[in-house]
């Protein structure tokens, strides 16, 4: 799989940790950054990754800063991205199988890296159960979705 990966200074160092897991398990990691320690803006981070997934350039898409909070909400502005805000690993299951989701976000200061290795490692390998009643819920957000995209 190919997965981007973004985040700012509060989750600088569990990327690294959670694309070095990754490419260890085999699969190719677009890492935009940041590339150190020094405080920057989530969304400018949120954007370069999703940009890859949204146009199908990136299979899936993994964001962390402190809460995870900044880069969910900055990647659900991005048409065709379904991202979930997840610590737990109940959630990181749920959320493939119901939501589809296509980028999962986690907070630095609010889970360690233990418990992240395992929401990713399940998040990665859990595939979309494919329901119908779930085909049509996130046929509603697709909804949801076009009803606001201004087109030119
Ligand atoms: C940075 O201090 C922090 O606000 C950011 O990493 C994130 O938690 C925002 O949601």
């Amino acid at each position: 799989m190919k997965i981007a990966m973004g985040s700012d200074h509060g989750g600088f160092r569990l990327k690294n940790e959670i694309k070095a897991m990754l490419e260890s398990m085999g699969h190719e990691v677009e890492d935009y950054g940041c590339t150190c320690a020094d405080s920057v803006d989530y969304p400018d981070y949120a954007l370069e990754a999703c940009e890859r997934v949204a146009s199908g350039d990136a299979d899936r898409g993994i964001l962390i800063c402190g809460t995870g909070i900044g880069m969910s909400i900055a990647a659900n502005k991005i048409p065709g991205i379904r991202c979930a805000l997840v610590h737990d690993m109940f959630s990181a299951k749920a959320t493939r199988e119901h939501n589809d989701t296509n980028v999962l976000a986690m907070g630095e200061r609010v889970v360690g890296p233990g418990l992240a290795q395992e929401i990713v490692k399940i998040w990665v390998e859990t595939p979309f159960s494919g329901e119908p009643r779930h085909e049509g819920r996130i046929r509603k957000l697709k909804a949801i979705e076009d009803r606001f995209t201004v087109h030119p």
